[in-house]
C-alpha cells in the first residue's frame, strides 16, 4: 500500500505516520511545508527507512502536487496538513485562509487528475477535519455527521469550507472522498501552543497557568493514536461520500483538564506550592464556542471503531512522554513558542 499523507511532520499526522508504518507492506510519502508547528524530530526514530520520504513542499503549490501525485500513485491519500490554532487564526487569518482552502482545493485537483487517470482500485482520500466545524453546543446534546455547519473562528471556518470542497468533488467529480469531523486530540507529540502541553511545560517551567474565560469551556478528548486508529478504518471501510463524527466520549471542562495535569506534576515533579498555585484565569478568546461533544455511534456501528483509551490514563502517559522527551520539545520551547498570549482581540 502506498499512502500519501499532508501535514504528516505535525502532532495528528506523526502519530499516523507512525500507525501506518507497523504494517510492513506500506510506503509513506509525507507533504509537508514544515512551518513552526512541523518538528522533523517527530519523524526522526524512521527517517532512514526506506518505505519512507519526506516531502518539503506547499500544498498550496497546484502544479508541484499535481506532479508529486502523479509520480507517487498512492493507493490512500490522508490530507491532514492545515493552520491549525484557533488562536493564530484570529490574529492572522490569511495563512489560515490559504493553506485550509487554496491548499485542500490543490489536493483535490492533483488526487483527482490521479484517481481519473489511473483509476487506481480502492482509492481513496481522507479529508481530516474537526467538530469545530459544527460550532458551539449548549449544555445538552451532541454532534453527528447530520448536524449543521456553523462555525465561530476564522480556524473552523476555514476547516468547514474545505470540507465543502471535499464533498463537492466527490459529488461532482466522483472523487472517492471520505470526511472526518474529529473533536480534540491530545498525546505526544504536540506543539506547545495547545491546551495540554502549554498548561503542563508553563508548570514546569513555573509560569502562569493560563485559563480562558470561567475556565467552563467543555471539549471532548480523544487520543491521538485512537484517531490514527480510526482514520485507518475509514480508509480502509469509509464509504465515499460519507463524513464520520470521531470522538473519545470524554467530555472535560478546561480547568479540569488544568488541575488533573497539576496533580499528575505534583505527584511526579513536586515543588514548594501546588501546581494549582499558578491557575491564572486570563480575558476570554473572542467567539470561544462553550462545548463540543460527538456521538461517535456511526463509526462504530458502519466501521466498528471505538476509542481504546481512557482519557485519565492518557492523559497521565502523555504527562509522562514529555517529562521524558525534553529534547523535542525544550528546541520549540526556547526557539519557536515560548507560551506567550495570542488571539487576543482588543474590545
Ligand atoms: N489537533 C486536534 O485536536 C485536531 C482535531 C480534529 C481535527 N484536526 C485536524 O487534523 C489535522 C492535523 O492537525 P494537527 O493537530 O496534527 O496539526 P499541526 O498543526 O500539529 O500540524 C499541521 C502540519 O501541517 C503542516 N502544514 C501547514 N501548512 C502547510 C502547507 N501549506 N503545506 C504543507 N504542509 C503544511 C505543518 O508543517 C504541520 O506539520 C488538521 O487538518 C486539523 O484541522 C486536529
Amino acid at each position: 500500500m502506498k499512502y500519501l499523507v499532508t501535514g504528516g511532520a505535525g502532532f495528528i499526522g506523526s502519530a499516523l505516520f507512525y500507525r501506518l508504518m507497523q504494517s510492513p507492506e506500506a510506503h509513506v510519502t509525507i507533504v509537508d511545508k514544515m512551518t513552526y508547528a512541523a518538528n522533523p524530530a517527530s519523524l526522526a526514530p524512521l527517517e532512514s527507512d526506506p518505505r519512507f520520504r519526506l516531502v518539503r513542499a506547499d500544498i498550496c503549490d497546484l502544479p508541484r502536487m499535481m506532479d508529486l501525485v502523479r509520480a507517487e500513485a498512492p493507493d490512500v491519500i490522508f490530507h491532514l496538513a492545515a493552520e491549525t490554532h484557533v488562536d493564530r487564526s484570529i490574529d492572522g487569518a490569511g495563512a489560515f485562509v490559504q493553506t485550509n482552502l487554496v491548499g485542500t482545493f490543490a489536493m483535490l485537483q492533483a488526487a483527482r487528475a490521479h484517481f481519473e487517470q489511473a483509476r487506481p482500485a480502492g482509492f481513496r482520500f481522507v479529508h481530516v477535519s474537526t467538530d469545530e466545524v459544527f460550532g458551539s453546543l449548549g449544555a445538552e446534546g451532541l454532534f453527528d455527521e447530520t448536524t449543521a455547519y456553523d462555525p465561530s473562528s476564522p480556524y473552523s471556518a476555514t476547516k468547514a469550507g474545505a470540507d465543502h470542497l471535499a464533498h463537492a468533488w466527490h459529488r461532482t467529480y466522483g472523487l472517492p472522498v471520505v470526511v472526518s469531523n474529529c473533536s480534540n486530540n491530545y498525546g505526544p507529540r504536540q506543539f506547545p501552543e495547545k491546551l495540554i502541553p502549554l498548561v503542563l511545560l508553563n508548570a514546569l517551567d513555573g509560569k502562569p497557568l493560563p485559563v480562558y474565560g470561567d475556565g467552563l469551556n467543555v471539549r471532548d478528548w480523544l487520543h491521538v493514536e485512537d484517531h490514527a486508529d480510526a482514520l485507518v478504518r475509514i480508509a480502509e471501510a469509509g464509504v465515499p461520500g460519507q463524513s464520520y463524527a470521531v470522538g473519545g466520549n470524554s467530555e472535560k471542562t478546561n480547568i479540569e483538564i488544568v488541575r488533573l495535569i497539576c496533580s499528575l506534576l505534583d505527584a511526579r515533579r513536586p515543588s514548594k506550592k501546588p501546581h494549582t498555585d499558578l491557575i491564572t484565569y486570563v480575558i476570554d478568546r473572542p467567539g470561544h464556542d462553550r462545548r463540543y461533544a460527538i456521538d461517535a455511534g456511526k463509526i462504530k456501528r458502519d466501521l466498528g471503531w471505538a476509542p481504546s483509551r481512557k482519557f485519565e490514563q492518557g492523559l497521565a502517559d502523555t504527562v509522562d512522554w514529555y517529562l521524558a522527551n525534553a529534547d523535542w520539545w525544550r528546541p520549540l520551547r526556547d526557539g519557536v513558542y515560548a507560551g506567550d498570549r495570542l488571539g487576543k482581540v482588543e474590545a
